[in-house]
């Protein structure tokens, strides 16, 4: 049984109290909040195993090499990659990202073109169109509906024989519209091109399985799934990761540094995969804490986390669309969508009302969310953004309602 209230019992920072009120934390998709678990696996780490990975006999750096290697398999079972060979750990989703565009991004000719959404976050979109400045390729960009779905008609005409990547995210950061991977999966590979999904909000939120998909590159942050911060992940089919160039060089990375008296020059090699893309000293500790979210996460069951999620999703509208003045934007209930609602509140900026539920221990964000291109094309200047975790429930959810509420009638009044 999937129960909110014993989960939100391995969240200390939930019993914390904010201005005087116990903290109702709807921030998820910022970040997550961590469980006992996670924070207590980073503890034993740094009390019990540290040392520095893959190049000292010693037994600590043998424990450590074990439980970072022991991460990468975990994640790779997590969404069903062939390997952990196939999981490359990174700082965060926009360190993945650019990672794909300068390793394999920057082989992009004048003749080649890139399509990204406009729904997309900021770190999907501008090492894109950096990119597309040296090597002066087309980035096209694919529109949206005015309920924030993406606009499928619009991203079949753009993907022709010349496009070489598809970029876009499968979860929305501002509205939670689950975007069909499969059928851009599909389109993209009729094409010869190659996809590259944005996992930063749907990994921690949904099943997410890389073959069933069919996505070439996956993308997400530990940080918004219950681990720590500093750690992300980049996967890629084997294929690509062997034929791809590194972007960062150094210690770890290399298998051989010769340097080969008559020629006067080096002879390189890359290490095994994924070390030929994890250059320098890696976050270990990072790592020890993401394997455990990922463990808690599997304890529960992704299917069960989508559905808590979806359901209070499909609550919060029910009860926010009562209340008088606000407007809340994204696709109505009949759309699946994962746990976040954007909206408004007529007369108010995003960031008065942000603060004004500050004032009741309510943290929500405010303003463009990063994604300043959608908002343009929903026609908003800004918003507030309410986005739901594990730990969440219907009685935070009304606590919220009653508040907004109170703030209608006070400034009708006024
Ligand atoms: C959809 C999406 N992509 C990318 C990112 C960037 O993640 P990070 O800051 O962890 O690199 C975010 C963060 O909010 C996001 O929501």
């Amino acid at each position: 049984m999937f129960d909110p209230y014993s989960i939100r019992e391995d969240f200390p920072i939930l019993r914390r109290t904010v201005n005087g009120h116990p903290i109702i934390y709807f921030d998820n998709a910022a970040t997550s909040q961590k469980p006992r678990s996670v924070i207590d696996a980073m503890k034993k780490f740094y009390e019990e195993n540290n040392a520095n990975i893959h190049r000292a006999v010693h037994t600590l750096s043998q424990e450590a090499t074990e439980l970072y290697e022991e991460a990468h398999k975990e994640v790779a079972s997590f969404i069903n990659a062939e390997s952990y060979e196939e999981v490359v750990f990174v700082k965060n989703t926009t360190e993945a990202i650019n990672l794909v565009a300068y390793s394999w991004g920057s082989r992009l000719n004048p003749d080649d073109e890139v399509s990204v959404t406009l729904m997309e976050h900021h770190s999907n979109i501008v090492p894109w169109w950096t990119l597309s400045k040296f090597r002066n390729f087309k980035l096209k960009y694919v529109d949206v509906k005015g309920d924030g779905t993406l606009n499928y008609e619009d991203l079949e005409q753009q993907i022709t024989e010349k496009t070489r990547f598809v970029c876009v995210t499968h979860v929305s950061n501002v509205t939670g519209v689950i975007n069909d991977i499969k059928r851009i999966s599909k389109l993209a590979h009729e094409n010869d091109a190659l996809l590259l999904v944005d996992g930063a909000q749907s990994a921690p939120h949904m099943p997410v399985d890389v073959k069933k998909l069919g996505v070439d590159f996956l993308a997400f942050s530990s940080h918004k799934m219950l681990g720590p911060t500093g750690i992300g992940v980049l996967y890629a089919r084997r294929e690509l990761l062997e034929e791809g160039e590194p972007f960062l060089f150094g210690g770890g990375m290399i298998k051989d540094v010769c340097y080969v008296q008559n020629k006067g020059d080096l002879d390189v090699s890359w290490n095994e995969l994924p070390w030929k893309f994890e250059a320098g000293t890696p976050n270990v500790c990072g790592a020890v804490g993401l394997m455990e979210a990922v463990r808690y996460l599997r304890r529960l069951g992704m299917e069960n986390v989508y559905i808590h999620e979806r359901n209070l999703a499909l609550y919060a509208l029910e009860r926010i669309e009562e209340v008088g003045g606000i407007r809340v934007y994204g696709p109505g209930k009949e759309t699946e969508r994962c746990g976040i609602i954007p909206f408004n509140m007529t007369g108010i900026d995003s960031h008065d009302l942000a603060l004004l539920l500050d004032q009741f221990g309510i943290m929500v964000r405010s303003g463009l969310h990063c994604a300043q291109p959608l908002h343009q094309r929903l026609g908003l200047k800004s918003s507030v953004r309410a986005s739901f975790y594990i730990y969440n429930t219907r009685e935070e959810v009304d606590r919220m309602v009653d508040i907004l509420n109170n703030l209608s009638e006070g400034l009708k009044r006024h």
